[in-house]
């Protein structure tokens, strides 16, 4: 960079208000001062200071929230799908999304671009692993899914199909992930299917909307949320590569839930025979205080009120059957056609507003020079949200899975509280996976034979245990589960079990992966 190159720099961040960044440049060596004016240069200041001023005044979050929380109503009946009330159409919805994927019209976008700051952890939360007998991580059995359903989809039409799955990172996990993935050589998926592209990254800033120094030549820069998927999928030109590719469905999920069913046919399946455009997958929020947003109407329109931005006495509010009146639990799977979010992309996403997160972020005191950790709240993060877009859906619908079979987040480190955990994320897989040998058949028998108690329940047609009883059983992360785990490239949902578990009793732990049962079998093997 020449004199002019910095003229040109120092004028601009005045223009922005923003001088105060270049404020210890003399005290820079060489390279740091190439990167502080290489990561100025590429960002727009002006851009940044309108999304402050946006974001501040219009968010939700600050005053003004009683008016959201007045203003919301419930889901509608008409537009709810529920695998237990609805479970005569599963069979129908399950075959329309197999077709779908049949036809190589359905592909999966992953978000796993967050920092994992509660669960603790310096690399991206997909390569952890939560301590099931296998080790496998959150990156491998979502991997294995896929590989599943595509055999599953093949199978039932007799043809080869492809699930494409997007990646979408950050600056923070992008090159962590990529080499994850390289050293697992893609975890059997063919390394073109599997699309890495990175969101993008905005300066955290004061109260008055200063850009904050992470040190006297860094910037203070975090994600700018999973809704800045959309404008990241303009960016990387993804949206071309899944039109080339014939994409007509797109299921976008969370990294962090172990139980995810990744590009679930029934839930494609769902939207596609009801026509959405856009559509949500939620479990019954049960607890006030659950950190889940909920899905509602404001002003009749579609959106989710996030946990951050609803009051304690809204969130209390409860049904005459007792139920939380605000119950729809966002699980962060979301359905949109292609058409959709090629107009969000295009179209809409520059009129998403940032929402406003306060933090306490560490800083340099430009005053001083001296580094702050400060202990309260001194700043704020502006991020996007990826459900902000389902006010612009044509056709939104609702999708309602039961928890104990869709979703575990894992959230927070074992050490910090008993929920979302990776203890409490192990112990559901776990038991949703006896569940499954149970319905298959199966039975689990103690150490002196005595058979362990299966107790019955209704859910999809396909099940018959209660599997809500065996974890409701579990009532901290110290009450241990059965050991069972079953490779999704066995079952991708608890099919196909009976040939190895129907009518044999198991000692836990009991493992069924390719290369069959591993375990103490008493009977039969
Ligand atoms: C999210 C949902 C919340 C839902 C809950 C269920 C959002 C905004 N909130 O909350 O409504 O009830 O999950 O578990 O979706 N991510 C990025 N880039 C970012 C930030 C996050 O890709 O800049 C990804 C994360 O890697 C993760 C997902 O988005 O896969 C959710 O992020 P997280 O911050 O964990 O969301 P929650 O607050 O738990």
């Amino acid at each position: 960079m020449d004199r002019d190159d910095m003229q040109v720099l120092q004028y601009r961040v005045a223009e922005a208000g923003q001088s105060h960044l270049l404020r210890f440049w003399e005290e820079l060596d060489v390279a740091e001062q190439q990167e502080l004016y290489t990561d100025l240069k590429g960002m727009d200041l002006e851009e940044v200071g309108q999304a402050f001023q946006r974001a501040m005044t219009g968010s939700g979050h600050l005053p003004g929230q009683e008016n959201v929380d007045a203003r919301m109503e419930p889901v509608p009946r008409e537009i709810l799908g529920s695998t237990t009330r609805d479970q005569a159409h599963l069979p129908a919805w399950e075959e329309e999304g197999l077709l779908q994927i049949s036809q190589n019209k359905v592909a999966v976008l992953l978000l796993a671009g967050g920092q994992g700051s509660r669960l603790g952890v310096s690399y991206p939360k997909g390569m952890y692993d939560v301590g099931l007998p296998s080790h496998k991580t959150l990156f491998q059995i979502q991997a294995e899914r896929i590989l599943k359903l595509q055999q599953l989809a093949e199978k039932q039409h007799g043809r080869k199909c492809v699930i494409p799955w997007y990646i979408m990172t950050s600056g923070r996990t992008m090159e962590a992930t990529k080499m994850f993935f390289l050293k697992h050589r893609h975890f059997g998926l063919k390394k073109e299917n599997v699309i890495f592209f990175q969101q993008g990254m905005l300066p955290a800033m004061d109260f008055d909307g200063k850009v904050l120094l992470e040190g006297k030549g860094k910037i203070s820069m975090a994600p700018d949320g999973n809704g800045g998927l959309y404008r990241a999928l303009g960016v990387h030109r993804i949206v071309e590569d899944m039109e080339q590719r014939g994409i007509g469905s797109i299921h976008v999920y969370c990294v962090d839930n172990i139980l995810v069913k990744v590009a679930d046919p029934r839930f494609i399946g769902f939207c596609v025979q009801k026509g959405a455009d856009c559509g949500a997958k939620v479990v019954e929020k049960t607890n006030p205080t659950e950190p889940v947003g909920v899905v509602c109407r404001v002003d009749g329109i579609y959106q989710v009120v996030e946990y951050s931005e609803i009051s304690l006495a809204t969130a209390q509010k409860r049904s005459p059957d007792g139920r939380l009146l605000f119950n729809a639990g966002n699980i962060a799977n979301h359905y949109f056609t292609m058409e959709f979010l090629r107009d969000i992309v295009n179209v809409y996403e520059p009129q998403l507003k940032h929402h406003v997160a306060q933090k306490k972020i560490p800083y340099i005191d430009v005053a001083t020079g001296k580094p702050v950790k400060p202990d309260k709240p001194n700043g704020i993060k502006m991020e996007k949200f990826v459900f902000d877009i389902f006010q612009f859906a044509k056709k939104f619908v609702v999708y309602e899975v039961l928890r104990e079979d869709e979703f575990s987040p894992l959230k927070n480190a074992d050490s910090q509280n008993g929920k979302d955990n990776p203890t409490t994320a192990r112990h559901a897989l776990m038991s949703l996976h006896h569940c499954w040998v149970l319905n298959a058949g199966g039975h689990f028998v103690d150490e002196n034979g005595t058979c362990l108690p299966a107790i019955p329940r209704c859910t999809d047609g396909r099940s018959d245990v209660i599997q809500a009883d065996i974890s409701h059983n579990l009532k901290d992360a110290n009450d241990l589960p059965i050991q069972c785990e079953i490779s999704p490239l066995v079952s991708y949902g608890g099919e196909g079990l009976e040939e190895f578990v129907k009518d044999k009793e198991f000692h836990a732990p009991l493992i069924i992966d390719r290369n069959g049962v591993h375990q103490l079998v008493k009977n039969g093997m």
